[in-house]
């Protein structure tokens, strides 16, 4: 596959979702077709997005992700998938990657990764968020001829619903949080330990830099991120944009997290996953061998800093 002309998107109104369609719609003199595939409730409840997207010239398609017939129409002249469907349907992509794999017209598939690295070193194959994904990426790696490539950012430097940046409610703040009203912190782990982290508006310019760079980006993962911090230089950097004064901060530490994340598994609570994901994090998931990938998509420039990402957080969460 040489260059990337007709592209579908699929959960593209969701969270990452609506980063993705914006930067894909913001490079469309780069491609043919830029189609959306979304389901029919989305089509009222999110009414206004759609609508920007279709006077920008995307085409919208409506339809169930579970129904392989209206799947394999959408897929019609259709060269490359780009799916950000939510954690709930990760796994709804191995009926997805199949009728891809079939379809004569689809040669690429982003999966929803968009995230933490889930082959990240021995424990990864094990960690409970990542099973749905690691089997998304088994099966794209034996379908018969379908290119993939799974984008992975590390958590989000931002703070909306509950995003690295976000305000924690005090019940839940032990997870973590950076709260600009009360000025308190509570940080994860060692406040000097490195942690990587991608803006949601560098996710979708990554996407696009993959998709502009289809055979650098061929048959393997991207690891990229906006910027490399601590929780320490977080905290000083919204101190600072939050007028000066210090904050009062608390730290919950490596095993205490690990006995939040164990006691919310254990109650099936929601927050299970996203402590996880946290304890991932600051165990040093986010941290890589080798060098970042930016460069490999002509990404090396242009993401996003702290200092942008801190200040969107502050009057995100002044609203
Ligand atoms: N790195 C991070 O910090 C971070 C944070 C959040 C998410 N992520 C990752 O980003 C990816 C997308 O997550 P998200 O939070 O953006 O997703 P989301 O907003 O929960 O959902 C995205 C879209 O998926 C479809 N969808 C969701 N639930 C569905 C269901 N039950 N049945 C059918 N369709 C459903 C919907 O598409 P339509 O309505 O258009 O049909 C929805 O708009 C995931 O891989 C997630 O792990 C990473």
């Amino acid at each position: 596959m040489t260059t990337t002309s007709n592209i579908l998107i699929i959960g593209g109104t969701g969270l990452i979702g609506e980063h993705i369609s914006n930067a894909i719609v913001a490079a469309r003199q780069h491609f043919n077709r830029i189609a959306l595939f979304t389901s029919a409730n989305t089509i009222f409840t999110k009414s206004a997005f759609v609508d920007g997207l279709r006077a920008q010239g995307v085409e919208i398609i409506v339809g169930d992700i579970h129904l392989a017939d209206d799947v394999r129409e959408a897929l019609t002249g259709i060269d490359t998938v780009v799916s950000c469907v939510g954690r709930a349907v990760i796994a709804a992509q191995l009926q997805l990657v199949a009728l891809a794999d079939r379809h004569p017209d689809v040669r690429r598939f982003f999966p929803s990764e968009y995230g933490t690295d889930v082959v990240h070193n021995a424990a990864s194959a094990a960690e409970l968020p990542h099973q749905a994904k690691l089997r998304v990426r088994a099966a794209l790696t034996e379908t018969k001829d379908l290119e993939y490539t799974y984008l992975v950012t590390g958590p989000y430097a931002d703070a909306d619903r509950g995003l690295y940046l976000s305000a924690s409610s005090p019940e839940n703040e032990a997870g973590g949080s950076f709260d600009v009203r009360r000025k308190r912190a509570v940080l994860l782990g060692d406040p000097a330990a490195q942690i990587n982290l991608t803006t949601m508006r560098d996710v979708g310019q990554l996407v696009v830099a993959a998709l502009l760079h289809p055979v650098e980006s061929k048959n393997r993962a991207l690891l990229c991120n906006s910027f490399t911090t601590t929780p320490a230089e977080i905290l000083a950097e919204f101190e600072r944009q939050s007028g000066g004064e210090k904050w009062e901060v608390s730290v919950t530490d490596l095993p205490a997290l690990k006995r939040l994340e164990k006691e919310a598994w254990a109650r099936g609570e929601a927050r299970a996953v996203p402590l996880s994901l946290r304890r991932i994090w600051t165990e040093g998931g986010t941290l890589y061998e080798k060098e970042r990938d930016n460069g490999v998509v002509g990404m090396e420039e242009g993401v996003e800093s702290l200092e942008v990402a801190v200040g969107r957080a502050v009057r995100l969460q002044m609203q």
